[in-house]
């Protein structure tokens, strides 16, 4: 098999269904945007076991929480946890094998690892806090409005391990994108960020900062997914432009919208009565608010017009992007990159 591939060009290489270049050569480069992600992701690196919990476990074990504070915890902590690895699940068993392309998988890779260090950090919480496992590793088969997230999720990894799926035609890359719209933009752009709202407002309270800290990690990763689905996302449009039809479009735009559907319920699920100022009604609008926001770096036009009634968070995404905000740690691990051996 190998012998057919003579040296290549960068521009012969491909996202997908690459014919003329062997995926195992990272060099030369052509997607310049997968390997600056990767090189940001590795920046990044953190351990969930490294985060102090004696303050939370003092707190959550206090009389100071109230039942509908910790009900929102417990909602929030269920979704995530399983969700990760719905994430890493879809990385590796649907897309990794139909990414034809070296840089591209270089990230998966990474990313794949960093989706198992956050489904980590909720097991170091669960363990931390001494939370009942089975409840908060069952939330997403018992409680409907994390399940219905999870089986819209699932659908769209089936259709990609589906044993008839290819993306050798329009309808299997049209499928393909949808899988990628649905993880990237739908999963890790807008069903990650009630949950983070939520456990960040605690955070800015001073309250369960040991969680906060790990959201904080958490969501500072969450915006390199992101953004690597995006370009990829944008990649394979350019590259196969006949797949962007209207009626494609018009497919995605409900997608969406029927995720901002079930975001706002899990919200409403998870704040029945609303605390610390938060209330149901100002999600829909948070949600409304990033969707339009995700739509827009995909080329769609926006459908809401929501303001952001969390404007901190997008303060709170820009200091997760300062070099300096996690200095301590990244340079810890800088320099065991480049020990000295004389
Ligand atoms: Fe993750
Ligand atoms: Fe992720």
């Amino acid at each position: 098999m190998i012998e057919q591939f003579g040296r290549f060009n960068a521009s012969d290489k491909r996202l997908i269904n690459c014919n003329q270049v062997d995926v195992n050569q990272l060099m030369p480069l052509r997607y310049g945007w997968a390997w600056e992600h990767y090189l940001n992701g590795c920046a990044n690196h953190w351990m969930p076991n490294e985060v102090a919990m004696t303050g939370d476990i003092a707190i959550w074990r206090s009389t100071n929480l109230s039942a509908d504070e910790r009900l929102m915890v417990l909602r929030n902590l269920g979704f995530f946890a399983t969700a990760e690895s719905l994430v890493g699940n879809n990385i590796v068993l649907a897309i990794f094998r139909h990414i034809t392309n070296a840089e591209c998988r270089q990230y998966l890779l990474r990313q794949a690892f960093e989706e198992a260090i956050h489904t980590h950090a909720f097991l170091h919480i669960v363990e931390s806090l001494g939370l009942n496992e089975h409840e908060i590793f069952n939330m997403y088969h018992e409680i409907p409005v994390i399940s219905q997230k999870d089986q819209f999720e699932m659908q769209l990894t089936a259709a990609v391990l589906d044993p008839q799926f290819s993306t050798e035609n329009l309808a299997g890359m049209q499928t393909f994108v949808k899988n990628l719209i649905g993880y990237y933009v739908i999963m890790e752009g807008i069903f990650f960020y009630s949950g983070f709202v939520m456990l960040l407002s605690l955070h800015r309270r001073n309250v369960l900062t040991g969680i906060g800290e790990q959201i904080q990690y958490i969501l500072r990763d969450e915006t390199i997914h992101l953004n690597f689905g995006v370009d990829l996302i944008n990649g394979i449009k350019a590259e196969n432009p006949a797949i962007w039809t209207n009626e494609f479009q018009a497919e995605i735009v409900q997608l969406i919208r029927q995720a901002v559907e079930l975001e706002a319920q899990y919200a409403a699920e998870c704040l029945p009565r609303g605390v610390m100022g938060l209330h149901a009604a100002m999600f829909r609008d948070y949600v409304q608010y990033i969707a339009d926001r995700r739509l827009q770096r995909i080329g769609l036009a926006i459908q809401y017009g929501s303001q952001n009634p969390f404007p901190w968070m997008s303060e709170t995404i820009d200091l997760t992007k300062e070099k300096n905000f996690f200095e301590t740690r990244v340079t810890e691990y800088q320099s065991a990159a480049s020990l000295e051996w004389d």
